[in-house]
């Protein structure tokens, strides 16, 4: 048996913000539990829901140095699906009404914290890993620290690190003197080889330089993220440890996210229910959210964090003029005010047509899977995207840029071959993207059989983590021997 641990700043049912929280809450159920007790753990924040909290129990606590102070660190426990997760517990750092709040500094410090306490845990929990699997640059120090570690005795020598990429472009970057003050970490790890990028101090590269394997969440993000405009950066240092790095794409809760069990939903349907019953949950959804009733036209949803990444500045460019066509849009997301404020504009302008919900609600983003057409997510970059496998799985079939995950998980329409799983555009250009969004107005007015068929073959494609668990499987293989 071997013991991996996840480390990470959120994870699901606990805390989320975004698809990182989906992977690490749903990924460690898929592994073969003969060969891997794989255990979690992250910060107990305070904006927690109760419900959560109260099934917390208290293991142990203690004290570390960082940042000039000693800090508390209480060690809560719950089991849930029968994986273990461990919380870190500490109001100064961990309180807030969510988990990235404060500004950068503050972030870099408070996510020091959480790795160095990771690694400070372990002989009192009685697990000690054989490999630490880390997430996004909040973990980043994880790797640093070990290696750091290394020389305080026997217990932290040999245990692996994998890093995987969720999103490149957060990396946790502040000035050298201050993370140094911050991480108390000695004049060795602050080079150009190690945590240093253009003169700053950088988490992401001190987990990138110092894992044993980096891997990101989609194969054509992995060779994307070795050029300067998906690098941000680090492209030269991605080559460098090309050897190192894998591209695994992401799975998907197919229990959470299922069309013919999901609670959330009006109407609950199958791959040979979905022609009656799919519709059922467009009506319900008009209904609830004051869009005109009608069953027959195309509804396009988008459920999304309202940032650049997720390209809706061609979104705001050909708004006026897709809102000229016979469709409907729905969407739900919060951000970049700049983006709320302009779906507010076009709720207002074109009100019985567009809908802009700009707020988080799980429950609402599982209906507008569920009754959508289609599904608009037309990214900039995107390391793999979740909310395109769960439009797949609710026959809402996705328009994407071919960029990253997208590229790698929607196939696009094939009229000749009647072949494909939803609808493409390569540049990041308004007008290609209206065009393609046009060409599908076109198959789902005229050709409602083929249109049926693509959401047969989309509903059909498997995205669940049976594949994926496995890659990873095969990864910790060949670092940790079977
Ligand atoms: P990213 O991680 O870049 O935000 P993903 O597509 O990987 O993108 O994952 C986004 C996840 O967050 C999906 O589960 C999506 O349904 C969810 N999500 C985003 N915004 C909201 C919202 N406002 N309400 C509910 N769920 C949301
Ligand atoms: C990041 C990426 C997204 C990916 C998610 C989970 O937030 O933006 O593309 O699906 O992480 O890996």
């Amino acid at each position: 048996m071997k013991n991996i641990l996840f480390a990470s700043s959120e994870c699901v049912p606990f805390i989320k913000t975004g698809g990182l929280a989906d992977v690490v809450g749903s990924l460690p159920k898929y592994y073969n539990s003969k060969k891997y007790d794989v255990r979690v753990v992250l910060p107990k924040y305070d904006c927690m829901d109760q419900k959560w909290k109260e099934k917390m129990e208290y293991v142990e606590h203690f004290y570390i140095h960082i940042a000039g102070q000693d800090q508390y660190v209480g060690i809560l426990k719950c089991v849930l699906d029968k994986i273990i997760f461990y919380f870190i517990d500490n109001e100064y750092y961990f309180g807030g009404h969510a988990p990235y709040e404060g500004d950068p500094k503050w972030n870099i410090e408070k996510f020091a914290f959480f790795s160095k306490a990771v690694l400070s845990i372990l002989p009192v929990i009685e697990f000690r890993p054989d490999l630490i699997h880390c997430h996004d640059w909040q973990t980043g120090l994880v790797p640093v620290y070990l290696d750091n570690f290394r020389y305080l005795g026997e217990y932290y020598r040999g245990i692996k690190t994998i890093m995987t990429i969720h999103n490149l472009k957060f990396q946790g970057v502040w000035d050298t003197q201050t993370v140094q003050q911050i991480t108390e970490l000695p004049d060795y790890y602050f080079v150009p080889d190690k945590m240093e990028a253009y003169h700053d101090a950088n988490l992401l590269k001190g987990g990138i330089v110092y894992a044993d394997k980096v891997t990101t969440v989609s194969q054509t993000y992995a060779e994307e993220i070795k050029t300067p405009f998906y690098g941000e950066g680090l492209d030269g240092l991605m080559m460098a440890r090309s050897n190192d790095l894998c591209g695994i794409v992401n799975g998907l809760d197919y229990n959470e996210y299922c069309p013919f069990k999901d609670k959330n939903i009006a109407k609950r349907f199958t791959v040979d229910t979905f022609k009656r019953n799919k519709v059922l949950n467009k009506l319900a959804l008009q209904e609830e959210l004051g869009l005109e009733k009608d069953s027959k036209v195309m509804l396009i949803g988008i459920v999304s964090r309202l940032t650049d990444q997720k390209g809706f500045d061609l979104i705001e460019c050909i708004m006026d003029e897709l809102c000229q066509d016979a469709v409907q849009i729905v969407v739900l997301g919060t951000g970049d005010p700049k983006y709320e404020n302009m779906f507010r504009h076009f709720a207002w302008k074109y009100s019985g047509k567009v809908s802009a919900n700009i707020f988080y609600s799980e429950e609402l983003s599982h209906k507008i899977y569920a009754a959508s057409d289609a599904f608009l997510m037309p990214s900039l970059f995107e390391p793999c995207g979740l909310s395109q496998l769960m439009s797949l799985r609710y026959g809402t079939l996705p328009i994407v840029r071919e960029t990253g995950g997208l590229k790698d998980t929607v196939e696009p329409y094939n009229e000749y071959e009647k072949t494909g799983t939803g609808f493409s555009f390569q540049n990041y250009n308004a007008h290609e993207m209206l065009n393609i969004i046009r060409y599908a107005q076109s198959i789902f007015y005229d050709k409602k059989r083929d249109w049926n068929k693509i959401i047969e073959r989309a509903m059909q494609q498997d995205f669940s983590w049976k594949n994926s668990a496995k890659q990873y499987e095969q990864l910790y293989e060949s670092l940790l021997g079977k």
